[in-house]
Parts: structure tokens; C-alpha cells; sequence
């Protein structure tokens, strides 16, 4: 770890500023309905109240575009993590201004408070210079946790760095740095990649970089058909990106030059239409009827990928085999969950990307078994590119 960290810092009797990322999933109703990301900074969080800090939490929740939105007010997420501290939250109706600084002033040693959703001000996503200066004006020491929102240059991320110092990374920020960081630059071999998910176009950069590291990589969900396309293969109603077609092509080549094993599905689970009720048949690929559209990875794929899986020490996973959302359709995403479950408890170190294929871990009850779970959706996937993360950059070396 290059930055420094929360250990290296003194807090006592301090204003800590810390961001994290609360950007949690609500309901209709505005209830929580997974709050990995919250459980995730507790580590910080204690360490801060415990050494007698005084900490003022700041976080965005979903995407407001500027305006105070009362559904996305990040009042609820004050109430759940005063539950799992057992202890008072103060809520601040606004993260700037006299109000809020006043009740920051009014903290003392080991008391927490929340401020409102940061995006509520455009100034935030602009990475507004003066926006930056005033929040940083309510703490003494800043530290990042917000593993989640590394990539994004905002002002509570990176501009808030050049205005108040030390800025430093929080506990779960080097948790993740150190696993994602470590399985790409030094990892056990063999070391497997899945990659899923509907477009090739959001995981060019991904295979790119991931092509210099892997020894294998197992590719699964619709852009598959894009590959199939470009290798000629009938797709029948399947979802194409006809304009990557040639973008394929180039990565086959590529993967072929570097003797990269790239494997694609051998089979598919195909259906006539994109429905729960729809009736599936498992078919080769090639011989997917021209009515049908391929929707998961067939049997005999998920034999060949749980195998690989199974003899890897080391694998990466990001992007779901197939619309795992809908039941019969979620079974190779399930499957990989699984097989990664059960080659981590001989031993592999098993990472899986957040967003999609976080939920579907979860979905299938195996998220215990996994080596780690990154909190990033977006995030993750800019480190797999090996893409520099802004908000990372920012702190103190
Ligand atoms: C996420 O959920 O990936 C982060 O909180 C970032 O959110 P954003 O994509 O709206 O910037």
C-alpha cells in the first residue's frame, strides 16, 4: 500500500472527515435492502470512535443530478447504522453550510454524525473547487473509504484532498486494494478470469489488461454472441452488438497471438422469448434455432468452466453467465458461484467484482465462502482495467 492510512493517523479530539460509500440499494418504501456496503466501513468507523475521534460521515445515495430529493435523503441509512453501532447518529439536513458546521463543532470525542446526500449540490459530481474547500472546512483530517466511488473524480473524493490535510485511505480501502491489487500483479497461478455480462463494448479494457496477467479466461453472458458472430457461428435472435463484431474478431486474434486460453460456451440455454414462462432448451452453440435467443450457458459450459474453476488458485469474476434475474435463466451464474465456493474452500483466493455478480453471490446464499467481495461495482472494474482511481491518486503517499 502506497498511501497512508487510517493507522498512521492520530484522532483523538479530532474532526475526521470521512467518505464513505453508502450508495445503498432501497426499496419502494425506502428500506434498505442490502447493506453490505455499510457493515463494510464499520472497520473504520470504530477505529475512528474508539481512538476518540469525532466523526462526520459524508456519502452520495443514488443519483439525484443536483437536486434535494427527499427519497434519496441518506436519513435511513443514518437509522441502520446507529443500529448496527448501537449508538446515536446525528443526521445533518445538508452537507455544507452553517447548520451543519455548527452541529460538527457541537461532536465530541467518539460522537458520529451523517451529512446529507453530497449530489443534492451539482457542485459535487462538477468536483466544484469552492464545494470542495467548504466541505473539507467541516474536518481536521480527511479519510477516504469509499472504495466504491474511487473512480469517480468528485469533489468529496478528490478535489476535497488539495484543502484539508492529512488525507488518508480508510481500512476498506486497503482491504480491497490489497486483494483486487494482489490478485492482478501477484497472483497464485493458475489464475482464472470470468468475465460476463451483456456487452463486450463495457469489458474491452477489462480483457485488454486482464489478457497481460491470466492464464485463462472463461467468458459468459450475452457478449458471447458477439464473438459468436464475428466467428461465424448462427446466433439466432441472441443480443449482438453488430458494431463490435470486428472489435471480437480482434480479441480472438489477440488471445490466440498471447496463447491466452479464452474460452467460450460450448452450449447455450435458449428460449423463444426474454421471459420467466418462455420454454428453454439447452443447445450447442451454433445451433441456436433462428426464433431463439440464447439467455445462460448450457450444462456441458458449466462443466468445463466449474473445472477450470476448480483447478485455478487464484480467480477474478465479474459480470453474470446469463439473465440471472430470471429464474430459468440464473442457473449458470448460480453454478459459477458455487463451483468458485467450493474451489476457495480448497484454497483458491476467489474475488469477485461488485455490482451484478455481487448480488448474484449473494442471491445464491454462498457470499461466506468467497475469499472477497469488493463493495465496487464500477470501481472494480476501472482497477481491472488498470485504470488509476482518482480518488485513490488524491491521498497522501
Ligand atoms: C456505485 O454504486 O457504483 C457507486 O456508488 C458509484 O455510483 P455512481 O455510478 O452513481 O457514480
Amino acid at each position: 500500500m502506497q498511501k497512508k492510512t487510517l493507522s498512521d493517523i492520530s484522532c483523538k479530539g479530532k474532526r475526521i472527515l470521512m467518505r464513505v460509500d453508502f450508495n445503498v440499494p432501497l426499496d419502494l418504501n425506502g428500506t434498505i435492502t442490502n447493506d453490505k456496503r455499510i457493515i463494510e466501513a464499520l472497520p473504520s468507523i470504530r477505529q475512528v470512535l474508539e481512538t476518540g475521534g469525532r466523526l462526520i460521515l459524508m456519502s452520495h445515495l443514488g443519483r439525484p443530478k443536483g437536486k434535494v430529493t427527499p427519497e434519496l435523503s441518506l436519513a435511513p441509512v443514518a437509522r441502520r447504522l446507529s443500529e448496527l453501532l448501537d449508538t446515536d447518529v446525528v443526521m445533518a439536513n445538508n452537507c455544507i453550510g452553517t447548520e451543519a458546521m455548527q452541529q460538527a463543532l457541537a461532536l465530541q470525542d467518539g460522537e458520529v454524525m451523517m451529512l446529507e446526500n453530497l449530489r443534492f449540490h451539482p457542485e459535487e459530481e462538477k468536483n466544484d473547487p469552492e464545494f470542495a474547500r467548504e466541505l473539507a472546512s467541516m474536518g481536521e483530517i480527511y479519510v477516504n473509504d469509499a472504495f466504491g466511488t474511487a473512480h469517480r473524480a468528485h469533489a468529496s473524493t478528490e478535489g476535497i484532498c488539495h484543502y484539508v490535510q492529512p488525507s488518508v485511505a480508510g481500512f476498506l480501502i486497503e482491504k480491497e486494494l490489497k486483494y483486487l491489487g494482489q490478485a492482478l500483479n501477484n497472483p497464485e497461478r493458475p489464475f482464472v478470469a470470468i468475465l460476463g455480462g451483456a456487452k463486450i463494448s463495457g469489458k474491452i479494457d477489462v480483457l485488454e489488461n486482464l489478457f497481460n496477467k491470466v492464464d485463462t479466461v472463461l467468458i459468459g453472458g450475452a457478449m458471447i454472441f458477439t464473438f459468436f458472430k464475428a466467428q461465424g457461428l448462427s446466433v439466432g435472435k441472441s443480443l449482438v452488438e453488430d458494431d463490435k463484431v470486428e472489435l471480437a474478431r480482434h480479441l480472438l486474434q489477440t488471445a490466440k497471438e498471447r496463447k491466452i486460453r479464452m474460452l467460450l460456451p460450448e452450449d447455450v440455454i435458449a428460449a423463444s422469448e426474454f421471459s420467466g414462462d418462455a420454454e428453454t432448451m439447452a443447445v450447442p452453440v451454433g445451433s441456436i434455432p433462428e426464433n431463439m435467443m440464447g439467455l445462460d450457458i448450457g450444462p456441458k459450459t458449466i462443466d468445463t468452466f466449474s473445472r477450470e474453476i476448480l483447478a485455478a488458485k487464484t480467480v477474478v469474476w465479474n459480470g453474470p453467465m446469463g439473465v440471472f434475474e430470471i429464474e430459468p435463466f440464473a442457473k449458470g451464474t448460480i453454478a459459477i458461484a458455487q463451483a468458485l465456493a467450493d474451489a476457495t474452500a480448497k484454497g483458491t483466493i476467489s474475488i469477485v467484482g461488485g455490482g451484478d455478480s455481487a448480488a448474484a453471490v449473494m442471491k445464491a446464499g454462498l457470499a461466506s465462502g468467497i475469499t472477497h467481495i469488493s463493495t465496487g461495482g464500477g470501481a472494480s472494474l476501472e482497477f481491472l482495467e488498470g485504470k488509476e482511481l482518482p480518488g485513490i491518486t488524491a491521498l497522501n503517499d
